[in-house]
C-alpha cells in the first residue's frame, strides 16, 4: 500500500486581500506537503477559496458587481499569489464550482434524511465579517463580535438547524480516544471544555439573501456559508463523484487552521461527519494569530503587507525561514521585520552562506574536483555522529509539525560545520603536502554535511536547497539521499556568489510602513477653516464615455455630464477600471480645478478616489443624485 497524506489550509474569503498573517497557514502546510511528499507519501495538498454569504455578496454589491463575476475576479488574486510564493497546492477548490454546489447538496440532503436536520426559527445575533451567530450569552455588554469586535446585527430569520446536540456525546467519545484529534493540547481542551457543557443545535441555512448553495429541497434558503465551506475538504477530492480518489485520500491527515475557527472545524465538521456516516480527520491543528511589528495586522495600521513585497525584498526562502524559525508553531507569533533581518544575517548569510562559501572555495582553491576521503582523524567521529543525531531529531519534530525545532536542530550541525573548519584548519592543511589527503577528508566531510543540511531544509527553502545541489553537483534523489558519506566525489564543484549577501543595517529600508498614529494626528499649521474648504467647488457628476489613452497606463479619459455640461477629465485609475465597467456610474468632481493638460489630453477637474493599497475606489453618492449636485 503506497503511503498516502492529505493536508489542507481553510479556504480564505475572497473579499479580503491576502496578506502574510493569511500566507502564513498556506505557507506551513506547503511544507508540511514537500516533507511529506520527500518522504515519499502520496500526497494531496488543498487550499482554496470561500465564495459565498452576506460578507462577499455586500463587498460584490458595494463594488457595483455580480457576486460571481467579482469572485471570478478575486479568487484568481489568490491562485496568482500562491503560484507567486511557490505553492505546491495539488488541489484548489472554489465554493461556486459546480462540483462543490452540488456535493453540499448532497450532504444537506443526506443530513435531512437522517433526521438532523429540521426547519425553525432563528432569533440572535450575526457577525457578518466572520459569517458567525452568536447568542446573548456569548456577548458581553457592548454586543460586539467575540472574534472580531466588529459591530453585530440581530437577526431574525426561519432557518434549517442541525441537530449538534445529538453529537455531543458522540464528540466527547472520539476526543477521549483520540487524545490527539486537536493539536496544541491547550486548543483541545477548550473545544473538550465546550463539549463537557453540551453543545445546541446549530443554524444551517439563510433567507435573507440568495448568495450561496440552495437548499435542496427548499430553494428559499441557502446553505450556511460556514457549513457550504466546510464541505471543501471532502467535495475537492471527489466525494460522491469519484470515490477511487476520494477513498485514497480521506480521512485528511491534518486540517490546518487558524484558533479563531477551530469550534467550526473540531466541533460542527466532525458532527456532519458523524451525521453522514464518514470517517473524521486525524488532526485538526489550530495555530496562532500573527501580529505583525507587535500590531493586530490591519489595513488601517498599514501592516498587512502584501505577501509579495516582502518576497521581492528578502526572497522567498529567508521569509520562509524566518516564519517557521522564529515563530513557534502552534502559538501566536509576531512578525517583526527587524528580527527577519537578524535571522537573514546570522543563520543565513553568516552561518549557512559561509559555510557553503568557505567549503567551496577551499574545494576549488586545492583540488580539481570534489575530493575523496581517505585519512580520518580527529573531529570526524563528532561531524559524522552529530549529522546522523540530526536525522533523526529532524523527522521527529516535523512528524509533529515542531518546525521551529527542525529547523534549530539543522542550524546546530550548520554551526558545528563551520566549527569543524576552525578545529581542523583546513587552510594549515594546505600548506603542508603530507597533509593533503587529511585535507581531503576534511572538505569531503564538509561537502556531506552541507548536502545532508540542503535535503533536510529542501521542504522549507526549496530555491537555496536547489542552488546547494548545483554548487556541490550532486543529484537530490529525496529521502534516500540523506545519510553520512552518501556524496559522490570527483565531481566538480561551483562556488559562485554567496547564497544570502547581508543586508547592510545603514541602507536598509523598510518594507512595511506602519502608519503611527501620532503622525496621523493633523498638526495645527495644516488645519483648514470652513472658509478654506469652500474654496473647493464640489460636484457629483456621471461618466458618459471612458477611453484608455494610448501609451498612457494608467490614465483614462472621461467624458462627464455635470448638470447638463459635458466636461473631459484625465484621472489615473486605468490600474483599478476598466473604461466599460464606468460608464454611468456617479462619481465626485473638484469642479473649479485649474485645468491641465495630461499626456496632450486636456483635464478640466479631477475626481475623488480613495486609496486601498495600490487599489483605487471611485467616491461615489448614496442613492441616485442630479448630476452638478453640489457637495458641502
Ligand atoms: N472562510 C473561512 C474559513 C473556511 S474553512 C472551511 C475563513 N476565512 S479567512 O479568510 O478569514 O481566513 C482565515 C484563516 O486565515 C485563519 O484561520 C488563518 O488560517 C489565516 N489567518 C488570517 N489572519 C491571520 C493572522 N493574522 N495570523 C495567522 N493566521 C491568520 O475564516
Amino acid at each position: 500500500m503506497p503511503k498516502v497524506f492529505y493536508v489542507t489550509t481553510p479556504i480564505y474569503y475572497i473579499n479580503s486581500d491576502p496578506h502574510i498573517g493569511s500566507a502564513y497557514t498556506t505557507i506551513v502546510a506547503d511544507i508540511v506537503a514537500r516533507y511529506k511528499r520527500m518522504m515519499g507519501y502520496d500526497t494531496f495538498f488543498l487550499t482554496g477559496t470561500d465564495e459565498h454569504g452576506q460578507h462577499v455578496l455586500r463587498s460584490a454589491q458595494s463594488a457595483q458587481k455580480d457576486p460571481k463575476d467579482f469572485s471570478d475576479e478575486l479568487a484568481t488574486r489568490f491562485v496568482n499569489l500562491w503560484k507567486e510564493l511557490g505553492i505546491s497546492n495539488d488541489g484548489f477548490v472554489r465554493t461556486t464550482d459546480d462540483y462543490h454546489i452540488k456535493t453540499v447538496q448532497d450532504f444537506f440532503q443526506k443530513m435531512y434524511d437522517k433526521g438532523d436536520i429540521y426547519l425553525g426559527k432563528y432569533e440572535g445575533w450575526y457577525c457578518v465579517n466572520c459569517e458567525t451567530f452568536w447568542t446573548d450569552k456569548d456577548l458581553n455588554k457592548d454586543k460586539l463580535c467575540p472574534t472580531c469586535n466588529r459591530p453585530l446585527e440581530h437577526i431574525e430569520e426561519e432557518n434549517y438547524f442541525f441537530r449538534l446536540s445529538r453529537y455531543t456525546e458522540p464528540l466527547l467519545k472520539h476526543f477521549k480516544e483520540h487524545p490527539d484529534f486537536v493539536e496544541p493540547d491547550f486548543r483541545r481542551n477548550e473545544m473538550l471544555k465546550i463539549l463537557e457543557g453540551g453543545l445546541e443545535d446549530v443554524s444551517v441555512s439563510r433567507t435573507s439573501f440568495n448568495w450561496g448553495v440552495p437548499v435542496p429541497f427548499d430553494s428559499k434558503h441557502v446553505v450556511y456559508v460556514w457549513f457550504d465551506a466546510l464541505i471543501n475538504y471532502v467535495s475537492a477530492i471527489g466525494y460522491g463523484r469519484d470515490e477511487k480518489m476520494f477513498n485514497k485520500y480521506w480521512p485528511a491527515d491534518v486540517h490546518f487552521i487558524g484558533k479563531e475557527i477551530n469550534r467550526f472545524h473540531s466541533l460542527i465538521w466532525p458532527a456532519m461527519l458523524m451525521s453522514v456516516g464518514l470517517p473524521l480527520p486525524k488532526k485538526i491543528f489550530a495555530h496562532g494569530w500573527l501580529t505583525v511589528n507587535g500590531e493586530k495586522i490591519s489595513k488601517s495600521k498599514g501592516n498587512a503587507v502584501d505577501p509579495r513585497i516582502l518576497i521581492k525584498a528578502y526572497g522567498i526562502d529567508a521569509v520562509k525561514y524566518y516564519l517557521l524559525r522564529d515563530i513557534q508553531f502552534g502559538n501566536d507569533g509576531d512578525f517583526s521585520e527587524d528580527n527577519l533581518i537578524v535571522r537573514i544575517n546570522a543563520d543565513l548569510a553568516n552561518d549557512l552562506g559561509n559555510l557553503v562559501h568557505r567549503t567551496l572555495s577551499m574545494i576549488s582553491q586545492n583540488f580539481d574536483t570534489l575530493p575523496t576521503p581517505s585519512e580520518v582523524g580527529k573531529y570526524d567521529d563528532e561531524i559524522e555522529k552529530l549529522t546522523l543525531e540530526t536525522i533523526k531529531d529532524y523527522f521527529r519534530f516535523m512528524d509533529e509539525f515542531k518546525f521551529t525545532e527542525a529547523l534549530t536542530t539543522v542550524w546546530k550541525l550548520i554551526k558545528f560545520g563551520n566549527k569543524y573548519i576552525d578545529l581542523t584548519e583546513p587552510w594549515l592543511l594546505a600548506h603542508d603536502d603530507s597533509k593533503r589527503e587529511r585535507l581531503a577528508t576534511v572538505l569531503y566531510n564538509l561537502s556531506d554535511l552541507i548536502r545532508n543540511v540542503a535535503i533536510m531544509l529542501s521542504p522549507v527553502m526549496v530555491k537555496t536547497s536547489e542552488k546547494i545541489f548545483e554548487k556541490i553537483n550532486q543529484k537530490f534523489e529525496g529521502i534516500e539521499s540523506l545519510g553520512w558519506h552518501k556524496t559522490v566525489a570527483g565531481v566538480n564543484v561551483t562556488v559562485g556568489e554567496p547564497l544570502f549577501p547581508r543586508i547592510d543595517i545603514k541602507k536598509w529600508k523598510k518594507v512595511i510602513n506602519m502608519v503611527n498614529e501620532e503622525t496621523q494626528k493633523v498638526d495645527e499649521k495644516s488645519q483648514v477653516t470652513i472658509e478654506d474648504f469652500a474654496k473647493l467647488d464640489l460636484r457629483v457628476a456621471r461618466i458618459i464615455k471612458a477611453e484608455r489613452i494610448p501609451k498612457a497606463e494608467k490614465l483614462l479619459k472621461l467624458i462627464l455630464d455635470v448638470g447638463g455640461e459635458n466636461r473631459q477629465i484625465v484621472a489615473g485609475i486605468a490600474k483599478t477600471y476598466t473604461p466599460e465597467s464606468l460608464i454611468g456610474r456617479e462619481i465626485i468632481i473638484i469642479y473649479n480645478l485649474k485645468p491641465v493638460k495630461l499626456m496632450g489630453e486636456e483635464s478640466n477637474g479631477m475626481l475623488l478616489a480613495a486609496k486601498d493599497g495600490d487599489k483605487l475606489r471611485l467616491l461615489t453618492v448614496d442613492g441616485q443624485v442630479e448630476t452638478g449636485a453640489k457637495i458641502s
